[in-house]
């Protein structure tokens, strides 16, 4: 059972400490040697015992004695075995391969019962472990449970200490795969892990269960430090999430409940279904956005109008996923309301909530994390220390660098300070910290002394909470004066933080902004602060929230003066943290810095919030308005435009300043979007109000600029070129190369409507060069897309075509949600006019797809008319009509108007829709598709797909043998990121037949976009 364990949840017992352990009154260790060491499971074998009934017994004796006959056959003594699981030790990791190969080589060959396959997982290290009297123990051994632990059933997984010694030793024909740098489930290190390949054992399997493999469905934070114990928990929690849909973990704050679900999430996590999720919280400090949370974590974008659950069940639909809901408490009820609104609109969807009180609603499953366990006052010193408080408060001294002594004492010593903590993780980690600055004994007897005082001298324990709030008053009490005001100042940071920001929010008049980073690498030596080193990258500073919230009470406590130049600092780095942003998103670091906002996001929100509570909204009007780029690329429209108004609308603010003005451009772009194009020019109007007699000429030619825009997209050339020509003139005196391109773009727009294709996209060029200056790749990559579109309108599909994916890749690299639907339906276009109907109809599904998540109306518009055009809409002339219908609401419902080439297409599919179906019938099917929601419309897309029986997961054989020799080429280097145009290169083909092979591909896998066919790819192991 134990093993079988391993085999569905990734976790591994630590059973040599535990029968160590056992053994009372042994020594605790004797001297350590070097091995091989093996483990092996089988993979799926719970439901297989079910599957097989009384056959199974049957079945493990069979597993087992061939894996005693490879050991055998080469060395490999049997050191326990459990289940269906076997631990061996080797001398050699050379006989450990040999064994490890014979054995899969005989599973493979053995005639097991009712057509069942025994898939076996191996794991080789080599390490140094203690012969105890009760058995082998050591780090190491946990090391090579876990490695083995990330493997697939058939697969064999080799550390990098076997690699090293076996590279020279390897058998003929036997080899090693890099499979890169992997995190195991409790440690933060990653470790290189590699893939024995030997002939007739299988070579491909789906990526690495490992932690923070990018290549897996999850955003699970990577840990830093090791799990310890909760062999039992894991096991309870487990079976919860397996038999119900909502378990809260609940406990006291720092009790280790975020830590356990991060761990059984890890443990579910197995490269098959749509994935695991987790959805931070703790940062948030409106209801409102625990919806908007989880529909970022999920990539799902709400859609102004729709009820954010709907939104987010929508698209979860019958996905099968395991959402993490981390620190629920604070805002209970809106995580209660969500919880329950997707689990019984989502049948699979999984969730793991976890807070200080249950969520309270139907079918949920509680279950409160008990303490670390702690040793018995007379236990022997090796219970001791296998006892899991012990084995925290070990690991992190060790991490300090001030390992525990091993003798008998020290292990009493820290058995009572784990007592006396009452195994509260939080609690044993801060009293880690503080053995840098004193010994165990001396901790342990400053505890006692504390204790004491705080129990009126007597000896009798202290309420949980009050033990957990003791040892954090202790820990802030020996903090420096300044280190207090740091700490204290830094809890009003949402989200984590970088260095620049700590420097600028902690400082005060007594603590110079040059001395914070000191004071800040002091608070993670205690503990107080956590460190996340991003590798590259600079990293990043957070608090655990129960320290939050205790320094936030500490800077309340300093008085309400206090409190407010925290936040006010606060605020002030964000709107100069934003305003330095603003030129930068349009130019060549954009990239860089949309990822950067990313991270904020909680910090941005945070200043956001703080700011509608003051009188002047100037602050906020100045941040949302630079960030417009970020809050449309990344998604963020809706929430974005929301903001932009509650801040013009603050009352009794000054409505008539610059920094409206701008704001009032930035809420007229979203509104645009957003299809709201009377609004739109509203906003535009109010904004040339104050802009134009302060001589604000950049700001007055942009609005020029909008408002021409919003006059294109009704269908208005003639009026809009007007005021395209008053805002050339400005921009000619301004010389500013990004207005003058945005401005040459939509002259162009305006252009190829009146018909003159020649003209239009000589315009564009022009547009395209001045933006190539300004090294904005995001609006080169947008212009791109325009172009293609006069070139189709033109007549000229190949140039389209490869203007159009080009477009389309700057967009996916960058993850700019406005793009990806913007090129992808001028692409789908360009293929519907080839006649690929299989690749326009998925770059349809894919408009369709990422414009309801980004909630532009008129992408949606585009992408209904394209799925009524292409073949889904073909097979069923009912439905095409339908989405005729649909797409012309849409169209209505904000007054745009097609570009003629769409109008026309659209025109004369109704047409031969009209005459195929009889005249009666399209009326019919028309006038019902005006009421068709297009969250219908992606079910029914994703239901076909199904019945297709079509692979969205992984059925990778069948699917990768559809393909053909060049398109697995072209995939290899799509999944190596590569472009169109590299790949063209690289294959020496023409880029127009990299795209139709990619498009072939696109179809034959039933996916719709190029990051979901490399990550087939890779999942597959075809690449
Ligand atoms: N089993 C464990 N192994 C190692 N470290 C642990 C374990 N459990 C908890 N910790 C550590 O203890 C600290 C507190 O744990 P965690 O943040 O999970 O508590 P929590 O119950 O979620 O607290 P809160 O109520 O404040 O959210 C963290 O630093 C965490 O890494
Ligand atoms: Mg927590």
């Amino acid at each position: 059972m134990i093993f079988a364990l391993l085999g569905s949840g990734g976790w591994w017992p630590f059973w040599p400490v535990r029968s160590a352990s056992t053994s009372t009154g042994k020594r605790w260790a004797v001297a350590t040697q070097t091995f091989t060491f093996l483990f092996t499971d089988i993979e799926g074998s719970t439901a297989m015992a079910e599957r097989l009934g009384n056959a199974w017994a049957g079945v493990l004796a069979d597993h087992h004695r061939l894996i005693q006959g490879a050991l055998a056959a080469h060395g490999g003594q049997e050191v326990a075995s459990e289940g269906d699981g076997v631990f061996a030790v080797f001398a050699s990791p050379r006989a450990c391969v040999d064994a490890a190969i014979e054995a899969q080589r005989a599973m493979l060959s053995h005639a097991w019962p009712a057509g069942e396959m025994v898939r076996v997982r191996m794991g080789i290290h080599c390490g140094e472990a203690a012969q105890t009297a009760a058995g082998l123990a050591g780090l190491e051994v946990h090391r090579a449970a876990r490695i083995a632990a990330v493997a697939y059933g058939g697969q064999v997984v080799v550390s990098a200490a076997a690699a090293e010694l076996l590279r020279d030793s390897l058998p003929a024909g036997v080899g090693l795969k890099d499979l890169g740098l992997h995190g195991l489930k409790d440690r933060g290190q990653p470790g290189q892990i590699f893939q024995l390949q030997a002939e007739e054992l299988p070579a491909r399997f789906p990526p690495l269960r490992s932690l923070g493999n990018p290549k897996l469905p999850t955003n699970l934070p990577a840990q830093v430090s090791s799990f310890i114990g909760r062999e039992v928990e894991l096991v309870a929690v487990r079976a919860l999430v397996d038999s119900s849909r909502l378990v809260t973990l609940t406990g006291a704050g720092g009790a280790g409940k975020t830590r356990l679900g991060v761990q059984v999430a890890a443990g579910l996590l197995d490269g098959t279904g749509d994935g695991v999720w987790f959805a931070d919280l703790a940062p948030l400090g409106e209801a409102d956005l625990v919806a908007v949370t989880v529909a970022d974590v999920l990539g799902v974008r709400l859609e102004p109008g729709r009820s954010m659950a709907d939104t987010v069940a929508g698209a979860i639909g019958g996905r099968s996923l395991l959402v993490v809901l981390d620190n629920c408490e604070h805002l209970i009820g809106a995580c209660a309301k969500l919880a329950d609104a997707l689990l019984r609109s989502c049948p699979n969807l999984a969730l793991l909530a976890t807070s200080r009180e249950p969520l309270g609603i139907d079918g949920e499953r509680v279950y409160r994390v008990p303490p670390l366990r702690t040793p018995a006052d007379g236990d022997d010193p090796g219970e001791i220390r296998a006892s899991e408080a012990v084995r925290l408060l070990a690991d992190r001294a060790a991490m300090q660098g001030v390992p525990l002594a091993g003798d008998g004492p020290s292990a009493q010593v820290a058995g009572r300070i784990c007592r006396r903590l009452d195994g509260i993780p939080l609690a044993i980690e801060l009293a880690a910290a503080r053995l840098r600055v004193m010994s165990a004994p001396e901790l342990d007897a400053r505890l006692d002394e504390r204790f004491a005082l705080l129990t009126g001298g007597s000896r009798a324990g202290l309420p949980r909470q009050q033990t957990l709030r003791a040892m954090v008053d202790w820990s802030w009490e020996l903090l420096t004066s300044p280190e207090r005001v740091v700490l204290a100042r830094l809890s009003v940071f949402a989200g984590g933080f970088g260095l620049a920001a700590a420097e600028a929010v902690a400082a005060d008049p007594d603590v110079p902004a040059g001395e914070v980073a000191g004071h800040l690498g002091a608070l993670v030596d205690k503990s107080l602060v956590q460190f996340d080193d991003a590798g590259a990258g600079p990293g990043r500073y957070r608090l655990l929230e129960t320290v939050r919230q205790y320094a936030a009470g500490r800077l309340d406590a300093a008085g309400p003066a206090a409190a407010n130049a925290a936040r006010v600092a606060h605020r002030d780095y964000y709107v100069a943290l934003a305003e330095a942003a603003a030129p930068q998103l349009v130019g060549p670091a954009h990239a860089e810095w949309l990822d950067r906002l990313d991270a904020e996001l909680g910090n941005l929100r945070a200043a956001i919030s703080f700011i509608l509570l003051q009188p002047d909204p100037d602050p906020g009007l100045r941040l949302a308005a630079s960030l417009l780029v970020f809050w449309s690329a990344r998604g963020h429209a809706a929430e974005a435009a929301d903001a932009l108004r509650a801040l013009l609308d603050v009352p009794g603010a000054q409505r008539a300043t610059l920094a409206s003005a701008r704001a009032l451009a930035a809420a007229a772009t979203l509104a645009e979007r957003a299809g709201s194009y009377a609004a739109a020019e509203d906003y535009c109007q109010e904004a040339l109000a104050i802009a134009a007699p302060a001589g604000e000429d950049y700001l007055v030619a942009d609005l020029l600029h909008q408002r021409a825009w919003i006059l294109l997209h009704q269908g208005k050339p003639g009026d809009a070129l007007p005021l395209i020509e008053q805002g050339q003139d400005l921009a000619r005196r301004l010389g500013d190369p990004h207005l003058a391109a945005r401005l040459h773009s939509a002259r162009a727009y305006a252009t190829n409507f009146q018909g003159d294709h020649a003209g239009a996209a000589r315009e564009y060029l022009q547009s395209l060069q001045l933006y190539r200056q300004t090294g904005d790749q995001r609006a080169v990559g947008q212009l791109l897309a325009n172009l293609g579109n006069a070139e189709l309108s033109a007549g000229d599909l190949d140039a389209a075509r490869y203007h159009l994916a080009e477009s389309l890749d700057i967009a996916r690299a960058l993850n700019n949600r406005y793009g990806i639907p913007f090129a992808a339906s001028n692409l789908g276009l360009a293929e519907y006019l080839c006649n690929s109907l299989g690749a326009a109809e998925a770059l349809f599904a894919e408009t369709l797809d990422v414009a309801m998540r980004t909630g532009v109306k008129r992408h949606i518009a585009y992408a209904l008319i394209g799925l009524a055009l292409t073949s889904h809409g073909r097979a069923d002339p009912g439905w095409s009509a339908r989405l005729h219908g649909a797409a012309d609401q849409a169209l209505e419902n904000q007054g745009h108007a097609l570009e003629p080439l769409e109008a026309r297409l659209a025109d004369v599919d109704r047409q031969r829709l009209r005459t195929a179906m009889g005249a009666d019938a399209f009326e019919d099917e028309y006038a019902a598709g005006r009421t068709l929601d297009p969250a219908q419309v992606l079910t029914a897309l994703g239901a076909k797909d199904a019945t297709a029986g079509q692979p969205r997961m992984a059925v990778p054989d069948e699917a990768a043998t559809a393909l053909t020799p060049r398109e697995l080429d072209v995939l290899k280097l799509v999944a190596q990121g590569l472009s169109n145009q590299d790949i063209a290169r690289r294959l020496v083909l023409s880029e127009h037949t990299v795209h139709r092979h990619l498009a072939n591909i696109l179809r034959k896998l039933g996916l719709s976009s190029r990051a979901a066919a490399a990550a087939w790819g890779a999942r597959t192991g075809v690449v």
